[in-house]
């Protein structure tokens, strides 16, 4: 097989293990390329891709342009806090008007869930998630597999542990799809409070001892607190949340054996994780950064192939 099965990237659930792994193959090779001193492939001069952004991004949003330039397409950037949305234009006018400029691919960050989805049967361009409110962000997944799979050769048979507020993120779901497609033990961990409902019928396990679940994994994914997704609270202070399910380094020390320490970003230093885990061997939190890029320009590369 050497194209995706799918016209867009709206969420790891549309997407099965072939593509994952056709995904991870081109990566490599654009791994390699981003690491020679000329950084770039004339590959998709013809492509013009708009980066939309309707909530805040630092990561994915530089990634994304990064990968899109490493490709050679022409990239225009678009934020709503900036944008004629605030005058109450609608998400198809706004992308509409984008798309009558002759854009190929949309690149799209918002905060309801499903956004992807609805833009896709109303717009005609190749629609990639670059996160939908609590739902999925599957870039994020398929960069974080792709970091596991570099630093232990497979995903495949590993035991991989969510930690966190898993209630409120879509980096959990993608996950936990992903790693179930490749064959990956799952385990989520984090207060009863912010575990979703019937969250078991996706495979995983839920383990609120993190000292157990630390013990049983080879790799740690800690989640940030999403505050800005919470209206109510959801454990009674950030210091007792950071004693019960934050990792340090004597927590580390105490387990029998090395496990590899993951984050999405942004970190809350001090909360989920503490400085010298953030910052130890054990973590491959830059690497993670460093893949993205290369993962992000084989879906734009992949899906842009399919593009009439
Ligand atoms: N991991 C992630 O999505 O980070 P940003 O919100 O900074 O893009």
């Amino acid at each position: 097989m050497s194209e995706l099965s799918v016209n867009h990237l709206l969420g790891i659930k549309y997407l099965n293990k072939q593509d994952i792994e056709l995904i991870f193959e081109t990566a490599d090779h654009f791994k390699e390329v981003i690491n020679r001193s000329i950084k770039k492939v004339p590959t998709l001069r013809d492509i013009t891709i708009a980066n939309i952004f309707f909530e805040n991004s630092t990561r994915t949003k530089l990634s994304f342009e990064l990968a899109e330039k490493r490709l050679s397409a022409d990239v225009v950037n678009f934020s709503a806090s900036q944008s004629s949305v605030k005058k109450g234009e609608t998400l198809i006018d706004t992308v509409n008007n984008i798309l009558s400029m002759k854009v190929d691919m949309v690149v799209m960050r918002h905060p309801n869930p499903g956004a992807g989805v609805f833009l896709s049967k109303h717009v005609d361009a190749s629609i990639i998630n670059a996160g939908d409110g609590a739902h999925e962000h599957p870039t994020q997944a398929l960069l974080d597999s792709y970091s596991i799979r570099e630093k232990l050769g497979s995903v495949k048979g590993k035991n991989i542990v969510i930690v966190g507020d898993i209630l409120h993120s879509r980096v959990a779901l993608s996950n936990i799809f992903a790693l179930k497609l490749q064959g990956a033990n799952v385990k989520v961990c984090g207060p009863k409070t912010l575990m979703p409902k019937h969250i078991e019928s996706l495979g995983v396990q839920v383990e609120t001892n993190l000292k157990k679940a630390l013990e049983w994994c080879d790799v740690a994914n800690m989640l940030r607190v999403q505050n800005e997704r919470m209206d109510i609270s959801y454990f009674p202070t950030t210091r007792e949340y950071a004693q019960q399910f934050g990792v340090n380094k004597s927590l580390l020390e105490s387990l029998n054996k090395e496990i590899v320490i993951m984050h999405p970003g942004p970190i809350n230093r001090g909360v989920e994780i503490t400085s010298d885990v953030a910052d130890s061997n054990q973590s491959i939190i830059l690497e993670q950064v460093e893949n993205g890029v290369a993962i992000r320009m084989a879906v734009i590369y992949l899906l842009a192939s399919k593009i009439k």
